[in-house]
């Protein structure tokens, strides 16, 4: 997913994001349709930025909020980031944003959301945020090996 913020026809703004496939491919063992699984069912915001003198009046909420729109659109049950926490209020932005902050180092496990036995460790100095959009259970055997 790659979004632009545009005003006066100047980019101001804009996000990356999608599957992280390291996270996709905890499950190689399982074989190649849990891979997919996790590769589909799961958003990762890499990149989200704003123009300085256009901070502050909403663009960054803006970009999160048609990100989160596009993953509850395709039924993806989570969408999740990281974030470096020595620069000061991100934690505060994604709060104000709607997303769940965990503490610096905690790892988030997706098993609640894929059924499928992942999770992102964030590296030092990061924490993750993230925000639940449903369940997808039609693929339990994705927590079983591949015969
Ligand atoms: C983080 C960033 C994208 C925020 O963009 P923005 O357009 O200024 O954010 P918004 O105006 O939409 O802010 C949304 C809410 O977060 C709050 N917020 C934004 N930046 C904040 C900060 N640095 N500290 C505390 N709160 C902040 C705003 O006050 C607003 O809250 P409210 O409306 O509920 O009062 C922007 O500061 C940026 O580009 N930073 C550099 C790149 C970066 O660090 N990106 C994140 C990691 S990839």
């Amino acid at each position: 997913m790659a979004l632009v913020a545009v005003a006066d026809g100047c980019l101001i703004g804009g996000l990356i994001a999608g599957p992280l496939i390291p996270l996709a491919l905890q499950l190689a063992a399982h074989g190649p349709h849990a891979v997919v699984h996790v590769a589909l069912n799961t958003i990762m915001i890499r990149a989200v930025a704003v123009l300085p003198q256009h901070r502050s009046y909403g663009v960054g909420r803006a970009l999160l909020r048609e990100a989160v729109g596009t993953a509850r659109r395709a039924r993806v049950p989570i969408i999740y980031g990281q974030f470096d926490t020595a620069t000061a209020g991100l934690d505060e932005f994604y709060r104000r944003c709607g997303m769940i902050v965990t503490k610096p180092g905690a790892a988030l496990a997706f098993s609640d959301y894929l059924a499928a036995p992942v999770r992102h460790v964030p590296p030092t100095g990061h924490a993750l945020f993230y925000l639940p959009l449903g369940t997808v259970d039609r693929m339990r055997e994705c927590s079983r090996p591949a015969r």
